[in-house]
């Protein structure tokens, strides 16, 4: 008989800078009395963070939420957005806070990201944009989208929130779309506690979204338009600047306990677990598995409360999806019907702890109780 772990097992844990090293960057932001309003730290971490991620240009926001809000107003979106209802709510929220209508399309089966196959058939006259999330840090059919959008004069706009360091063939994720947004809320494999940033590669949009993240206010004298505050402060910017030097080392951790539980529950009846993608360099943000409940014999949810018992914290991402939250379920690209592929998938899905602390016995237990579940 197993017994459950002594202490809840979180989904995640966070990256801690070293305590000593951050204590040195906050003796420099006492030093400087600057504690907000692009200081030392933001500029510093906007150039690091430019570097490890290639991008361009590239500005940090107090949340990822924030920075996909302001991505809408720089791109000057309005109307109706394509975007999949498989994901976070902010995805969605940020277009109705812009006044935007989300047009949902189903998912693929395989990657769970938008099918852009399905994409041409949501357009209308109202269409500005298509705004696909690269979910679990997955990258999109990049090329396959930017055509449909190069055909119709569409932005993208990529919520790239998990996708942290990812590339395609070599290229950095930012590279494709007109903006992509990073999330760096401390569940991120990347964080800066909570935070996130935009990258593009025209240098007016810097200009714009900087300018928006600070109340609209271009200088002393001069607001353009109606911003709000989307600053980071610089003590997140000293967590950001400190933990990019020891992201690399978590992914390569989160590489091995992926490959492990790969490894480990490839046997079981009934679990289906994600596999690389061919020309990607993963992060390995999240480890997604899909309960199939004829063959593994009880459902995602039943595991999920079975988990629970043993103190595994594992979470139902993405359950609900977005177009069946009470606020957009009454939206015509909601109907069931229309979205077959991501209801299936929203009840099948479910996250296992992930983070580059775990340790080999802990996935061998959590696998070893999973396996218990199938053989009854
Ligand atoms: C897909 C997706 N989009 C957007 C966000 C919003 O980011 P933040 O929490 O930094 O505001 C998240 C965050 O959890 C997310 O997972």
């Amino acid at each position: 008989m197993l017994e459950p772990f002594a202490k809840p097992f979180y989904i995640t844990q966070p990256l801690l800078p070293d305590i000593d090293e951050f204590n040195e960057m906050l003796k420099e932001i006492w030093a400087s009395k600057q504690l907000s309003n692009n200081g030392n730290m933001v500029k510093q971490l906007e150039r690091d963070l430019s570097g490890y991620l290639n991008a361009d240009y590239l500005s940090v926001f107090s949340s990822g939420t924030v920075a996909l809000q302001l991505a809408c107003k720089v791109l000057r979106l309005s109307g109706e957005i394509i975007t999949t209802p498989f994901t976070f709510a902010a995805t969605a929220h940020s277009l109705v806070w812009n006044n935007i209508k989300p047009v949902f399309c189903d998912i693929e089966e395989d990657s769970y990201n938008i099918n852009p196959d399905l994409i041409e058939s949501l357009i209308t006259q109202n269409t500005t944009a298509i705004m696909p999330v690269h979910v679990f840090g997955n990258p999109c059919k990049v090329k396959k989208i930017q055509k449909i959008a190069d055909k119709y004069g569409l932005k993208v706009l990529y919520d790239a929130a998990h996708a942290f360091g990812v590339k395609v063939n070599g290229k950095p994720i930012s590279d494709f779309g007109d903006i992509s947004m990073f999330s760096f809320h401390a569940t991120k494999i990347y964080h800066t506690i909570e935070g996130g940033a935009l990258t593009y590669k025209d240098p007016y949009f810097k200009e714009r979204a900087d300018s928006l993240r600070n109340f609209g206010i271009r200088s002393l004298e001069s607001v353009t338009e109606p911003g709000t505050n989307g600053k980071l402060n610089e003590i997140q910017a000293a967590v950001g600047i400190l933990l990019l030097k020891q992201v690399e080392d978590e992914i390569k951790a989160r590489k091995e306990i992926t490959n492990l539980y790969r490894q480990m529950l490839k046997e079981i009846p009934g679990i289906i677990t994600s596999k690389d993608m061919e020309g990607v360099s993963h992060n390995y943000s999240y480890f997604v598995i899909r309960i199939n409940k004829e063959e593994y014999g009880i459902s995602r949810d039943e595991l999920f409360d079975k988990l629970l018992e043993y103190n595994i914290i594992a979470r139902k991402y993405f359950y609900p999806l977005c177009s069946n939250f009470q606020c957009y379920k009454d939206l015509p690209s909601s109907s069931k019907l229309k979205l077959p592929v991501a209801n299936k998938i929203a009840d099948m899905v479910i996250c296992l702890p992930l983070h580059g602390r775990m340790r080999e016995n802990d996935v061998e237990k959590i696998c070893t109780i999973i396996k218990a579940f199938h053989e009854g």
